[in-house]
């Protein structure tokens, strides 16, 4: 029996889905803990492209069950719309979706306010960048004891109930920020389309802790799918420029309610270099042409808004600090190949503030700010091999930079990717038989 997490490293859409399909092929049971549709998970098998938002990315292996954890805030109307999208692609056919009854369900009121406070903010300078998906209003409303669960779907009297509570505390602030009032037809409309899609959802439904408790009791494999990356946690993060819910190892117990000695490994991705979504400290990031260059080499747009990505350097302090929040035994480093033929390839080896060195980055986004990243360069590649099985296959700057980037991250590299497809993969370490 194993337990592994898979946990993004850096600032979020470093390659979890490829790994997450690519490690299924081990496990029995995937579960994608905290977040909602604010994620985007990219799977590419045979060239053909999928993007996760909800559903778990083990779901391209037939079979394997794949659970939506209590942990998560859930769009009923994306995860219907993912669901169908699935199915006519032959996938989930049988009964491989289990949501979790405790999930938090997003209504149209709380993407209202994601992107009206998004709005103001652009104005005040103090936009977070979300993906206004109603992430955080969805949160807001679980802290306070006020939200909707998957589980209350079946009970329309208290929807409405909830909603009218919700509603009531919530319009003086819609318009305060400068929107409008929903009508009454408007409310009931949005209450009456979460009931139909809970409908719906309900036979895909059921107790997600107990599923999870009862899979790894029988000694089988299950594998846990973080969303965004550990600088993004709620906790430890770049707050206030973080997501709504925790997206470090940790998460993944908080989720699917079962406890910490489970956990038998924990794998975290990074990209060979860096990006970021939104706004935010971002201390190696690359302005101007050089970042567009990464921009464009790596496809740098995101998978849910399609917005760019800042581009930047490999952060190894940052690196650092999510090996540490995480407990990470091993890292997965993808997007190899996207710094070819960008000429000499710069990382961040540590930060210099008021005259001392740093192995991680301070806490207080200020100094982050201020601080000065320490860059070492390394000589180029112009090009991989096209079949790349080992780490012997890489031209020598590229395995220099790996072996480096290895012993300065603490930890070793489980694989190594170097395309999008599955088959674009050094496999070094199988986590799930591995003690690591
Ligand atoms: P996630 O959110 O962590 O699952 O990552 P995203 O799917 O948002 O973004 C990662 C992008 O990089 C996707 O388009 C993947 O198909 C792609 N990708 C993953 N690994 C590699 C790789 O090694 N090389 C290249 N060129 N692309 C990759
Ligand atoms: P995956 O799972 C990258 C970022 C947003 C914003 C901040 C808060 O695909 O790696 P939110 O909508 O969550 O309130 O936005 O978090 N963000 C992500 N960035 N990848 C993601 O997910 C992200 N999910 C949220 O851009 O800066
Ligand atoms: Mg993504």
């Amino acid at each position: 029996m194993s337990v592994v997490i898979v946990v993004g490293a850096q600032w979020g859409d470093e390659g979890k889905g490829k790994v997450v399909d690519l490690f299924t092929e081990r496990a029995d049971t995937v579960v994608r803990y905290g977040g909602g549709a604010n994620a985007g998970h990219t799977l590419v098998i045979e060239g053909k492209k999928l993007v996760t938002h909800l559903v778990p990315s083990g779901v391209c292996h037939p079979g394997k069950s794949c659970v939506l954890g209590d942990g998560m805030v859930i769009d009923p109307h994306t995860l219907l719309e993912e669901i169908a999208d699935c199915q006519s692609r032959g996938l989930l056919m049988r009964n491989e979706l289990l949501i979790g009854l405790g999930a938090h369900v997003i209504l149209p009121y709380h993407k209202l306010l994601d992107g009206l406070r998004e709005d103001r903010g652009a104005t005040t300078g103090r936009a977070i960048g979300t993906t206004r998906r109603g992430i955080g209003p969805a949160y807001e409303a679980k802290a306070a004891r006020k939200g909707v669960r998957m589980r209350d779907l079946e009970k329309p009297a208290r929807v409405r109930e909830l909603v009218a509570a919700n509603l009531d505390e919530m319009i003086p602030l819609i318009l305060h920020l400068g929107g409008t009032a929903p009508s009454k037809a408007e409310v009931a409309k949005w209450i009456d389309d979460a009931l139909a899609a809970g409908d719906k959802l309900r036979p895909y439904s059921g107790d997600a802790g107990r599923h999870v408790a009862r899979t790894i009791a029988a000694g089988k494999h299950v594998l846990f799918e973080g969303a965004q990356g550990c600088l993004l946690d709620l906790d430890h993060g770049t707050y206030p420029y973080v997501t709504s819910s925790s997206t470090i190892a940790a998460g993944a117990c908080q989720s699917a309610g079962i406890g910490p000695t489970q956990i038998d490994t924990v794998v975290g991705i990074t990209k060979a270099y860096a990006t970021r979504v939104g706004e935010g400290p971002f201390p190696t990031e690359i302005k101007g042409e050089a970042g567009e260059r990464l921009r464009i080499a790596g496809g740098e747009f995101g998978a849910t808004t399609g917005r760019p990505r800042r581009c930047g350097w490999l952060d190894l302090p940052a690196l650092r600090m999510g090996v540490r929040l995480s407990g990470m035994g091993s890292l997965a480093l993808t997007k190899l190949d996207v710094l070819a033929n960008l000429g000499e390839v710069s990382v961040c080896v540590a930060y210099k503030l008021d005259g001392k060195e740093l192995d991680e980055p301070p806490t207080d986004p200020e100094d982050i700010a201020r601080a000065e990243p320490v860059f070492t360069k390394f000589p180029g590649w112009t090009k991989l091999p096209s079949e790349c099985r080992d780490v012997t296959d890489l031209p020598a700057p590229a395995r220099a930079y790996v072996d480096t980037i290895q012993r300065m991250a603490g930890v070793p590299f489980c694989l190594v990717s170097h395309g999008p497809d599955r088959t674009e993969t050094i496999r070094l370490i199988d986590p799930f038989a591995a003690a690591i």
